[in-house]
């Protein structure tokens, strides 16, 4: 307990948006992860994670609801600030929750509070059509910005469920040019959530910055996946794409590197895992 911190050392140089870049255009799968407090982030972050994200999915994980709808600033800035303190080399996401953008300036406001208070390196929206001034606002204060498309679990009431999105081609060409859209206001990331193979693959293809799946099927630059669905600590159903790394492994690290490797030699996500 006393020890965990000091007795990392830094063999690797921190994971930066240019390292991202790079990986993408390298075609190197860029491993992602969410965690939510300190002693987390330490196994994650030594497993070799590219990218942390500190998830409004603490809303459900961590505090028990049933959507990410109730979580506030504080909850993420509070959260944030406990992984911060266990990352040496990945790069550190924190989701602006529900609400929290409203507005270019209200985005702001609280995107400093995530990054002054919290410890992060970037902020994550979930952004359509209507975000993209948020975006450009964010980026003109030079904010760093992931932007969330496809299922966007804040809208869960409007949408009426946790449902895969872009299914048909007229709604998959509409996400693809929001895509580019975010791409051109200033987003850094573009994270990808329960879509279609063939719609990951084409905006993965489209863009120059990097896109992180999670349901997106195998063709996008990099996989993330909730923390506690993969160490098979989540209870009751879980989505398609996850998968229990757990299962075989005796300790969380050994997992955790199982999925760092397995998103690495892009055994992940297999057939089952992914929507067609
Ligand atoms: O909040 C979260 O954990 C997320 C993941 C689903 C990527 O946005």
């Amino acid at each position: 307990m006393y020890t965990q911190l000091e007795q990392r050392g830094m063999s690797e140089p921190p994971v930066n948006v240019s390292t991202l870049r790079a990986m993408k255009e390298k075609g190197e799968p860029i491993a992602c992860l969410t965690a939510y407090d300190a002693s987390y982030a330490v196994l994650v972050d030594s497993a070799g994670t590219d990218l942390v994200l500190v998830g409004d999915s603490l809303g459900m994980v961590i505090q028990g609801h049933d959507t990410t709808v109730p979580v506030t600033v504080d909850d993420v800035v509070y959260h944030s600030r406990t992984v911060a303190r266990g990352l040496r080399r990945a790069f550190l996401v924190a989701d602006m929750p529900f609400m929290s953008y409203a507005s270019p300036d209200q985005a702001l406001e609280n995107a400093v509070r995530l990054m002054q208070e919290g410890g992060a390196m970037m902020i994550k929206l979930e952004g359509g059509a209507g975000q993209i001034d948020i975006v450009e606002h964010l980026a003109a204060h030079d904010i760093p910005v992931c932007a969330h498309l496809g299922l966007k679990p804040q809208s869960v009431h409007k949408i009426g469920g946790f449902k895969v999105q872009g299914r048909d081609s007229k709604k998959a060409k509409e996400m693809l040019g929001v895509a580019k859209r975010l791409q051109n206001a200033g987003a850094d990331i573009v994270l990808l959530e329960c879509v279609p193979n063939e719609v990951g693959k084409a905006i993965t293809k489209a863009l120059a910055v990097p896109v992180i799946g999670i349901g997106a099927g195998p063709d996008v630059d990099g996989q993330i996946l909730v923390l506690y669905d993969i160490l098979d600590i989540t209870q009751g159903r879980t989505p398609k794409f996850v998968r229990n790394f757990q299962a075989d492994h005796n300790s969380p690290l050994d997992a955790l590197r199982a999925y760092v490797k397995a998103v690495r030699d892009r055994s992940y996500p297999s057939p089952e895992h992914c929507f067609s």
